[in-house]
């Protein structure tokens, strides 16, 4: 068994967040190690490219919970929630996945989040391995969401601003490193293409690259075309380069 159990994925909106998440999840589906993928944003991707229908989402599990004494109270135990969480899993093949869903009602992020990470928390201990399919920016390390994280992949296109936000966010999660939430952090370059002056760049970012994943035309027309990413071929681009990640996350202590 490897040491890094739990790894999210954070960065910039529209990065390659959920591509690399789907790729780490689709690789350790195919192993013999028990996996939960967590969609951790509210606009709930995962699911369309890992192909699987989601019964129920944390946040219509909140919607329920409010008013309701009696379920708040078991949230309290930790005891009958813990079973709603596991009662809205998807079974997928080879892994498990929770998913935030969408708040309905403006205003109750929070609470959601709250939830989420109880759900989070209570189901970890009953796996091998966490991948979290964040949200973009730091908020959710900053709402403690994303904590006990074993490695926190920060993902980064070619781009300067969002070379600057994945810097910001490592930042964040290095501050937080001695007190338990984030053990590892590594930037991840997405969309690499070879006429972008990378150093100059990287320059800007002062952090080191953990990982690089090509431009895959494949990925992005699956993504256009609403095929799930699952179907890829181990040959493509950017599942090569997502093995490559996972094999150094796995080296990792
Ligand atoms: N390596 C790649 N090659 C080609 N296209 C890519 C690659 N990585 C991501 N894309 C494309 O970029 C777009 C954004 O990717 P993705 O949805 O994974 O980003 P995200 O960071 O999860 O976005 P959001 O912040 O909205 O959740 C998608 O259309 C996807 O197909
Ligand atoms: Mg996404």
């Amino acid at each position: 068994m490897c040491a890094v159990k739990k790894i999210a994925v954070t960065g910039k909106g529209g990065t390659g967040k959920t591509v690399l998440a789907t790729l780490l999840i689709n690789m350790l589906a195919g192993q013999d190690v028990k996996v939960l993928a967590i969609d951790a944003d509210s606009a709930m991707s995962l699911p369309y490219t890992l192909g699987i229908e989601v019964p129920s989402t944390v946040s219509e599990v909140r919607k329920a919970l409010v008013g309701s004494e009696q379920a708040k109270q078991s949230l309290v135990d930790g005891g009958p929630t813990k079973s709603v969480m596991r009662d809205i899993l998807a079974k997928g093949d080879g892994f498990d996945l929770l998913a935030m869903g969408r708040p309905e009602e403006p205003g109750c992020f929070c609470a959601v989040n709250d939830l989420l990470r109880f759900g989070i928390d209570s189901l970890t201990g009953d796996y091998d391995i966490v991948i979290i399919d964040g949200e973009a920016g730091p908020e959710q390390l900053n709402r403690r969401v994303l904590r006990s994280i074993d490695l926190l992949l920060v993902v980064s296109d070619m781009s300067a601003r969002s070379l600057e936000t994945a810097a910001g966010i490592i930042k964040v999660a290095q501050n937080y490193e001695d007190t338990e939430r984030v053990k590892h952090t590594g930037l991840i370059l997405n969309r690499v293409r070879d006429d972008v002056p990378r150093e100059e760049l990287l320059k800007k970012a002062g952090v080191p690259v953990f990982g690089e994943i090509p431009e895959d035309d494949d990925v992005n027309r699956y993504d256009r075309e609403g095929i799930s990413l699952r179907t890829l071929s181990a040959d493509a681009k950017a599942v090569k380069a997502a093995a490559d990640i996972l094999k150094k996350a796995k080296a990792l202590d």
